[in-house]
């Protein structure tokens, strides 16, 4: 049974731009063409630092998504940015375990601890997962069911139904070449049967799955319509305002 749903499109800005003038005025621009975009949801993820600011110009046309965030509440925990901060500027959506994080030393433990806090600030996870590479053994379908099963410990099957998750292999991100729709398709389904093993079917056919990793306005319209999934978490082509939107229009 396909569940229908609206598209969810998320643009990682990562780190650009540099001005929070840039910033601003990619934001504004995304904001107005948006408006022509009915049955999908849109989010844009900025630098933490200028989220503030971007607030101020997309109002509630397009939706906030942070690229990180601390697992701890408060406290000692220098350079670090709390959930309930993000929350109070408008952050609805939090990307974890980012591959680009996890390369630096992010922890499949702390990782869990960050999905939890999420839905305890009542944000969405948007939880990454994908393998480095793919080898010819297959090794890669553990790497993706480890991901999964420790990132969920601890989340209920009440919650499991407010957590997205992203499949983004590795060795496609980069804005230069994507996965084809039929791996995109083979892994939703690998994604779907290691969610319904923990949760049970009618659960795991709610979660939304998007894939992300050079996704751009030439391919969205055939991965979003030959793999099945749930919509895109975009990185380079998300900081192009025109090319985002297009990729919001090819899949609604
Ligand atoms: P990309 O990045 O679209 O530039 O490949 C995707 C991501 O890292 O989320």
């Amino acid at each position: 049974m396909k569940i229908t749903r609206d598209p969810l499109i998320i643009g990682n800005w990562k780190m650009n731009p540099l001005l929070v003038d840039s910033a601003k005025r990619l934001a504004l621009d995304v904001a107005k063409k948006a408006k022509k975009i009915e049955n999908a949801t849109l989010v844009v993820a900025p630098p933490a630092l200028f989220i503030g600011e971007v607030a101020k110009v997309v109002r509630g046309s397009v939706l906030l998504g942070a690229q990180d965030a601390s697992s701890e509440r408060i406290g000692a925990h220098t350079g670090d940015i709390a959930l309930s901060m993000l929350r109070e500027m408008g952050v609805t959506y939090v990307i974890i375990g980012h591959s680009e994080r996890r390369k630096k030393g992010e922890s499949e433990t702390l990782i869990a601890q960050k999905v939890r806090a999420t839905l305890k600030e009542r944000m969405t996870p948007v939880l990454c997962i994908g393998e480095w590479e793919r080898d010819h053994e297959g090794g890669y379908y553990a790497i993706i069911e480890t991901q999964i099963r420790s990132a969920l410990q601890g989340v209920s099957q009440a919650r499991l139904r407010d957590i997205v998750i992203a499949y983004e292999p590795v060795w496609a991100i980069g804005g230069k070449v994507s996965a084809g729709p039929e791996i995109v398709q083979e892994m939703k389904l690998f994604i779907q049967k290691i969610l319904t093993d923990l949760y049970g079917r009618n659960v795991a056919s709610t979660t939304r799955i998007l894939y992300g990793g050079s996704v751009n306005e030439k391919n969205a319209e055939l991965l979003y319509n030959q793999s099945g999934v749930d919509g895109f978490l975009v990185g380079s082509a998300s900081l192009n305002a025109e090319s985002f939107i297009q990729i919001a229009l090819s899949v609604v």
